[in-house]
């Protein structure tokens, strides 16, 4: 059965094929490079949010299923968390150029997509994936003044209210860094078991 949020965040994935707003959308071509919307479940509580797609997300339409998304599963498997029953989502929908940091001015205009996201899915437990993500919703939810180095506050809890319920913001180092440093994925794993308790 197909139920709200399902319809919600089909509206969403129309609104971000039809999106203009910053220069990126003009490298997409429907096949080799998609937008990438989200996936996982409608009713999460626990949400992760990344950077932008890569090439491999940009080729198939799915967040993280690339080399980052593989640590980002044995994460998750590590923390005895389906990745099915959580949901998976990017700041920017279109893949920067060479896989480059997003720019201010794409942040600006594309992040209205995973508020919205996150407005319909209401999750209890937010996981920002990297320091651009941790440090847009840490501003969005009131904890300006919490902002520092991702060194300094991975995988700490940061309790916050907003619109529908108490929701609290875990940011984690982007799974990607485990790819160019080995050694930074026992601190990965070791933040994830945080998670043990919202699952
Ligand atoms: N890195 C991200 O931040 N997001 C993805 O979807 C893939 C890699």
């Amino acid at each position: 059965m197909v139920s709200i949020n399902d319809e919600k965040l089909k509206q969403i994935k129309d609104e971000v094929l039809m999106c203009k707003s910053c220069e990126l959308y003009k490298d997409r071509n429907g096949d080799e490079f998609q937008p990438v919307i989200g996936e996982g479940n409608h009713e999460a509580n626990i949400m992760f949010i990344g950077e932008a797609p890569g090439m491999q997300e940009a080729k198939t339409g799915r967040p993280f299923c690339g080399r980052a998304g593989q640590i980002l599963s044995e994460l998750l498997l590590s923390a005895g968390i389906k990745r099915e029953d959580v949901y998976i989502a990017n700041l920017l929908k279109c893949r920067p150029p060479a896989n480059r940091d997003p720019l201010p001015d794409e942040i600006m205009v594309c992040t209205h997509f995973v508020e919205k996201q996150i407005e319909i899915i209401k999750p209890k437990v937010i996981c920002p994936l990297g320091r651009y993500s941790m440090k847009f919703l840490m501003e969005k939810f009131g904890l300006s003044d919490k902002v520092d180095g991702i060194s300094k506050i991975h995988g700490q809890m940061f309790e916050c209210q907003n619109d529908f319920k108490g929701i609290v913001i875990i940011p984690f180092y982007h799974p990607a860094v485990v790819a160019y440093n080995p050694p930074m994925k026992k601190t990965l794993l070791n933040d994830f078991k945080i998670l043990e308790k919202f699952k």
